[in-house]
């Protein structure tokens, strides 16, 4: 399937072929062959819940590409605050844009906002469930990187159960054919509907507590925080909090050679000596979010092939 006019929500909804032309068009736009594609183009981005990096980084690369951009990052500012239902908000800005992107925590609010909008809708984030637009820059990084993502051993450290950001990339690192190892509390381990569709693929994974368990030949240790927000119960985060940290001493523990990614924010898992090292790669990886997306955009609008 062609990317002009349609929605991004899920990983589940994609091939690695679609993944490879994301990666491939990011490429071009970061070396600079690709400019303007978004003229006269005007994106809405919507966010019903915090943002730094997810929403810079779609305004940035709107802005970069010759787009416009409407929306807000607070619903307090939005009519949603006088009672207007999301149903409502999309049927209504669907008519003052070309595409739209939208952030809301409740799992299956972009799922249900492309069912009612006529333009294309990316899933900025919902709730735990997926964060497609994250997958890409990652991917993206990854492949800078190495060379490749065939074949790769990534191990996915912190609150998998939550983290929305390791739910994508699993199911996105499974199209070509990496290794998996997950690394959290017992009460945050990936979920079973994730690790049931790895075993039905034939994917290699496994399940430990610690980074120090995971081996000494990983590629990528990717480290997520514990998503406090996500939590129904104060006391139950507190239990997890601070259970992991990955310090400089951990890198070389796992080999050295390690390269450490991030979706950020983080909050204390990463101690600051790690930024120094060349493994760190996370700031990197943030600011890879303006091609991806750049890149994401000009398809679904048509204004790149
Ligand atoms: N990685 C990520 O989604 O960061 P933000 O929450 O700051 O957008």
């Amino acid at each position: 399937m062609g990317f002009a006019g349609r929605s991004i929500i899920s990983l589940h909804d994609m091939t690695a072929a679609d993944l490879e032309v994301i990666m491939d068009t990011s490429g071009r736009i970061k070396a600079g062959r690709e400019t303007g594609f978004l003229q006269g183009r005007t994106i809405a981005v919507m966010f019903f819940e915090a943002s730094t990096r997810t929403r810079l980084s779609f305004e940035s690369a709107i802005q970069r590409s010759g787009g416009t951009v409407i929306g807000f990052a607070n619903p307090a500012s939005s009519s949603q605050s006088k009672g207007e239902s999301f149903a409502d908000t999309i049927s209504t800005v669907t008519g003052y844009c070309d595409a739209m992107v939208i952030r809301h925590p409740v799992e299956g609010s972009a799922r249900l906002a492309s069912d009612i909008a006529s333009v294309p809708v990316i899933n900025a984030g919902d709730g735990a469930n997926q964060h497609p637009t994250q997958t890409f820059l990652d991917l993206f990084t990854m492949k800078e990187s190495f060379g490749r993502l065939e074949g790769l051993h990534i191990g996915m450290l912190g609150d998998l159960k939550y983290g929305r950001t390791v739910h994508s990339l699993a199911t996105a690192m499974a199209m070509f054919g990496a290794r998996m190892t997950f690394i959290s509390p017992h009460t945050l381990q990936m979920p079973d509907m994730i690790k049931r569709e790895l075993s039905q693929a034939g994917v290699s994974f496994r399940e430990v507590r610690q980074p120090e368990e995971a081996g000494d030949d990983l590629d990528v240790l990717y480290v997520t925080r514990i998503q406090r927000e996500r939590f129904g119960d104060p006391q139950e985060y507190e239990s997890v909090a601070h259970s992991f940290r990955v310090t400089a001493d951990t890198i070389r523990g796992l080999g050295g050679r390690v390269l450490v990614m991030h979706p950020l924010p983080r909050v204390d898992e990463i101690a600051e000596d790690v930024d120094r090292l060349p493994n760190a790669i996370y700031f990197r990886q943030a600011h890879n979010g303006i091609p991806t997306r750049q890149a994401l955009l000009g398809l679904v609008t048509g204004g790149l092939s």
